[in-house]
């Protein structure tokens, strides 16, 4: 009799995810941004849900949680109902770094997501504040070297995009800045602006504006190629600094356990915005990179994640980087 009634609640179940996944989305879904308002994630984020929303006919509405560097937003998006209504924006730091930086990391971006899809590929920029005494890497770089943690480096937490790719640039230049860990680098890029703080490594999204307004300066990109949208500053090859090429990227994952169809509705909403002219013109003037088709698949998405957290892994404890 047991095994009868197992089976039938085992159907119903199925029953009930396929009717579920079926009439989904029924009601506005939440996407953590586990960043502050206004930082590249964020911007990312509310640039690819706008079209997201439509083709689903229901609001994706924008939660920041910020802390730890992007883990406190995902901890808590991974720990959700599997449900489709919440979804999460994580990125190379927060699925690909943190589990060299964090012992008791309280989840695995390996196993503890459903992915859904690559939002957008983001170069990495050296900007400083527009009074930094260095006219150009050279001279930033020496400047560095002459004045070690006199010099303050912002960023977003351990563990993020900024911290992750700065400890990365501080390891190849052997130089030792004071650290500044902001809540996102929409913040961290206001102090900037304001000459409080004198450098960071970030996601060009966040900075491009601000460098062809004049409002902070750009060194060098950490690209192969100099991005269209700042045709004037140089790579860090080109700009003497070998050994420094790094871009991330910001990605949409659901919690583990997500029905496969409403994983499939969300990923296809995704695809079609990535192809609307709209959000692709948005993302593209910020000088972010579009996922090529099969970039954007979930199964895509899951070997970038095990692909990158096995490529900072090293890097970081090279660098003798650990969670504050
Ligand atoms: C980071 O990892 O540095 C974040 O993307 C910054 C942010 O989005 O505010």
């Amino acid at each position: 009799m047991k095994k009868i009634t197992l089976a039938l609640a085992a159907v119903a179940g199925l029953a009930a995810t396929g009717a579920q996944a079926q009439g989904y989305p029924t009601r506005p879904i939440t996407m953590i941004v586990p960043f502050a308002a206004g930082g590249p994630t964020d911007v990312i984020a509310r640039i690819v849900t706008d079209n997201m929303s439509r083709t689903l006919g229901q609001q994706i509405v924008i939660e920041n949680v910020a802390g730890a560097g992007g883990t406190t937003g995902i901890t808590r998006a991974a720990q959700a109902q599997a449900d489709g209504y919440t979804i999460m924006m994580g990125h190379m730091g927060t699925h690909g770094a943190a589990p060299a930086l964090y012992p008791n990391l309280k989840y695995d971006p390996t196993k503890d997501f459903a992915p859904i899809g690559l939002a957008a590929g983001t170069p990495i920029v050296i900007v400083a504040k527009k009074d930094f005494p260095a006219t150009d890497l050279k001279g930033f770089l020496d400047h560095m070297k002459a004045n070690g943690e006199k010099v303050n480096m912002a960023h977003a937490g351990v563990g993020s995009v900024s911290h992750s790719t700065g400890i990365f640039f501080n390891s190849v230049i052997k130089a030792k800045p004071t650290m500044v860990a902001y809540r996102g680098t929409g913040p961290a890029l206001n102090d900037l602006m304001a000459n409080t703080v004198d450098f960071m490594t970030d996601q060009i999204v966040n900075v491009a504006p601000q460098i062809q307004g004049g409002n902070i300066k750009a060194f060098a990109i950490a690209t192969r190629e100099r991005s269209p949208v700042l045709p004037n500053v140089p790579t860090t090859k080109e700009a003497g600094l070998e050994g420094y090429e790094v871009s991330a990227w910001n990605a949409v994952f659901a919690p583990k356990g997500t029905p496969p169809d409403v994983v499939k509705k969300l990923s296809d909403a995704l695809m079609k915005s990535l192809d609307d002219e709209n959000t692709k013109k948005r993302l593209l003037e910020l000088g972010g990179v579009i996922p090529t088709g099969a970039e954007r698949t979930p199964e895509a998405l899951q070997k970038l994640v095990e692909s990158e957290v096995a490529r900072w892994t090293p890097v970081l404890k090279a660098a003798g980087a650990t969670a504050e």
